[in-house]
């Protein structure tokens, strides 16, 4: 079955072609217009999909070597995320669905990062456990079969992805502040300040990065730092901010894994591409663990995740009328994150 997705939820325009599972063509376009902002500004993120979507498209179906006639099966992203910037993908993935006369499948964005480590790789037995971690969410789900998923965890306040993007703009690093901090902190050194862990009292599985944060900010402040920053003091800083963030992801992960008894661990989302979180799961390897990893491709937003789990959900779904008729029914839910 050839499927056509779309990812619209935030600041990447993406289109995907897939052949069942196989990914064939994953087109991504980043808005770059939000930089000189120093992050996502909604309006402009939605007529910049609204002025991107058919060229990206149409560099899908051509990488792919496909025509619109082909398609088979319609996917967007239907929520969580930017109001105006799902409706552009959504409403467009509906017209092309009734217009083509095939299904369409709405897919929860947070979903597909969690099945996001299955494509093109080598698929975690169940039962699991997923970290998720974005720009906008923090999630620990126990995952025990396909679309069997039971939220264990959260962030109280600010996401992983959030605290790095809000820590780089008190760094005067630019946007997106993940890849920056990351990039940076290579050559900083992780002890010099110790900045808190992401703690909650009495949640073992639950995340708090406003105090990470906070903390940045006043250590700055203590440093004088814009009048002493240089290059070595800026790295040293994202490289300890940095493993703050990524210890606390780590041992709640583990805290999480032992209490539901699994070895299994997935992590997705923009932020399980940051290099210093990897080699922690990593390391975890030589203890007995299984740790999977979506490809470079999947990691960020994008449109092959989309298609990907539409093919999942349309598989293991029995009522396939539902994605020929009530599916064209449904509306865009900017803030649900129950997956
Ligand atoms: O999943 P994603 O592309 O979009 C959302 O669903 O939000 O995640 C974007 C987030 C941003 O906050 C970005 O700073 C972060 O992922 N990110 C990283 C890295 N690459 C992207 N954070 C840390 N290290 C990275 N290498
Ligand atoms: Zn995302």
């Amino acid at each position: 079955m050839k499927i056509l997705a779309f990812e619209t939820s935030c600041d990447e325009t993406s289109s995907a072609v897939l052949n069942d599972e196989n990914v064939v063509s994953n087109i991504i376009m980043s808005q770059l217009s939000h930089l000189e902002w120093g992050g996502v500004v909604p309006e402009i993120a939605s007529r910049e999909h609204l002025k991107n979507i058919v060229l990206v498209m149409n560099e899908a179906l051509k990488k792919a070597n496909s025509k619109l006639n082909e398609i088979e099966l319609i996917a967007a992203a239907k929520e969580p995320g930017l109001v105006g910037a799902l409706l552009i993908g959504f409403s467009f993935a509906k017209s092309l669905a009734i217009s083509l006369e095939v299904p369409f499948v709405p897919v929860n964005h947070i979903q597909a990062h969690l099945y996001s480590s299955f494509i093109q790789n080598e698929k975690p037995s169940f039962p699991f456990l997923s970290l998720i971690v974005s720009g906008g969410h923090t999630l620990l789900v126990y995952v025990e079969d396909y679309f069997k998923h039971k939220i264990v965890g959260t962030t109280v306040d600010d996401a992983a992805g959030e605290a790095f993007d809000k820590v780089a703009k008190l760094l005067n690093l630019g946007y997106p502040g993940g890849p920056i901090i990351d990039r940076l902190a290579k050559t900083g050194n992780k002890d010099f300040h110790k900045f808190p862990l992401a703690n909650v009292k009495n949640q073992p599985y639950n995340f708090s990065f406003s105090g990470i944060k906070t903390s940045v900010l006043y250590f700055l402040r203590k440093l004088n730092f814009e009048e002493n920053k240089n290059d070595k003091l800026i790295s040293d800083i994202c490289a300890s901010f940095q493993e703050a963030v990524t210890e606390s992801l780590l041992r709640k992960t583990l805290a999480a894994a032992k209490k539901y008894n699994v070895k299994t661990i997935t992590i997705s989302g923009g932020v399980a591409a940051n290099s210093l979180l990897k080699v922690k799961f990593e390391n975890l390897i030589s203890k007995g663990y299984k740790i999977y990893i979506p490809s470079t491709d999947y990691i960020t937003d994008n449109g092959a995740m989309i298609g990907y789990l539409a093919y999942l959900k349309y598989k293991y779904y029995s009522d396939k009328s539902y994605f020929i008729y009530e599916s064209l029914k449904e509306a865009v839910n900017p803030r649900l994150v129950n997956i």
